[in-house]
């Protein structure tokens, strides 16, 4: 099998060292794949452990190598989509760890998949090392889901694990670079935006169509310090980057950035690279996806695996295994989205603590009808649990204390199961 490569970068190195590793394992399997060509903008940039490969700067070069797969690791959305749509309609399967492309063009390429019976798989795509979304893919029943709730950026994990621990941002963020967690702009990590594609992958498989990344609300994570986490320690959790969005009717919204997660959750509990999912099924079921979620050698082992799926296809006679999503099964179709958070508990900080009185502070968030359950003071700051509200008025609340010559932040809190 000539497996051509669009882009040889971090990614599309350990693609090739992968395979060269596994071979026996896949010789077992009767499966001999070879790097064809990469495309790269430039064949002289150093690439000093990686496996020889014709390199090529002409797609044309590398249609031209009769491709039995196209393995897409450029990232970004052109020229990768060009690309993709190119292969799809010259039948040849393609394989892609590309969020931000199945998240701003995914509906058009598997409409374009399953026309061409072509297999499109983007498994890498989110949470890198657990091969979970092609069950939310294929299995109506399973992504029938009413919420979702997880950790899905490894770098921004990593950051706030470590200051979690008192060390600083930049250090922290230089680590995670280093593992090569970060993307090539690590902005994108920090900022909450490759989250933000993540979940909207999620949410195409879950049946929403016309969720845009822009639609959903966001917030970095480059003002956290330790005392935001002695506070949150102080209230009874922690502090993650997480993705959360509930499909409710009644109460439906979504957020991405830090969040006050309860001791007693099972996301709390983990720390750096790992990512964690967990949806709740609308078939009172709940399910907890836990693993590494970036990193080049993890990502190209779910790559290959792909391409094993995508090549095994031919040999049971169908030509078609693409990620089509369950709600194209299903027919679930959620066209309307909203912009804040759903109806929740929160977590409040207020820096410096010394500035206003305590029993103002609470007096002010009652006057809100977002009343204080809990009130300490950590670190030069105020921590807060605040009781179930809608996301507006916690805004609005804070809205008033940062008027006040404070810096007032809120988070949506997150517990197990809802006991404020
Ligand atoms: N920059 C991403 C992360 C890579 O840190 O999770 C994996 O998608």
């Amino acid at each position: 099998m000539r497996i051509g490569l669009a882009g040889y970068g971090r990614i599309g190195q350990a693609v090739l060292t992968t395979i060269d590793r596994e071979r026996g394992r896949l010789a077992a399997m009767g499966l001999a794949l070879e790097g064809a060509a990469a495309l790269v903008r430039d064949p002289a940039r150093a690439r000093p452990n990686a496996v020889s490969v014709r390199l090529v700067t002409d797609r044309r070069d590398l249609f031209g190598q009769d491709l039995d797969v196209l393995v897409e690791v450029l990232g970004g959305i052109e020229p990768a989509r060009t690309l993709v749509t190119h292969a799809l309609q010259h039948g040849i399967p393609v394989v892609t760890a590309n969020k931000s492309l199945v998240a701003a063009h995914g509906g058009e390429l598997r409409a374009l998949a399953a026309e061409q019976r072509t297999p499109l798989l983007f498994e890498a795509a989110v949470v890198a090392g657990v091969p979970f979304l092609g069950a939310l893919s294929r299995r109506p029943l399973f992504s029938s889901i009413s919420s979702l709730l997880g950790v899905v950026n490894g770098t921004t994990h990593v950051v706030t694990s470590a200051i979690a621990r008192g060390e600083r941002f930049d250090d922290a963020l230089q680590h995670a670079v280093a593992c090569g967690y970060a993307e090539p702009d690590s902005d994108a990590d920090v900022s909450g935006r490759d989250a933000a594609e993540k979940l909207a992958v999620l949410l195409q498989l879950a049946g929403c169509r016309g969720v845009a990344v822009a639609d959903l609300p966001r917030l970095g994570i480059e003002w956290l310090t330790p005392a935001h986490f002695a506070g949150a320690r102080a209230c009874g959790g922690t502090i993650k980057p997480i993705v959360w969005a509930s499909l409710d009717e009644a109460n439906r919204g979504a957020w991405i950035g830090p969040a006050f997660v309860a001791a007693d959750h099972p996301i709390a509990n983990i720390s750096g690279v790992t990512n964690a999912l967990q949806f709740q099924g609308s078939h009172g079921r709940a399910s907890l996806f836990i693993g590494p979620g970036a990193g080049p050698e993890v990502t190209a082992a779910t790559i290959v695996d792909d391409i094993v799926e995508a090549v095994r296809a031919y040999d049971l006679g169908s030509r078609f295994a693409g990620m089509q999503g369950g709600s194209d099964l299903r027919g679930r179709v959620l066209t309307e989205w909203c912009s804040t958070p759903p109806r929740t508990s929160s977590f409040l900080c207020v820096a410096p603590a010394g500035r206003l009185r305590l029993q103002d502070v609470a007096e002010l968030l009652a006057a809100y009808r977002v009343p204080a359950r809990q009130i300490v003071e950590r670190d030069g700051m105020l921590a807060a649990r605040l009781a179930e509200a809608p996301w507006a008025s916690v805004i609005e609340a804070v809205a008033q204390l940062n008027g006040r010559g404070v810096h007032a932040m809120a988070l949506p809190a997150l517990f197990p199961e809802r006991r404020w």
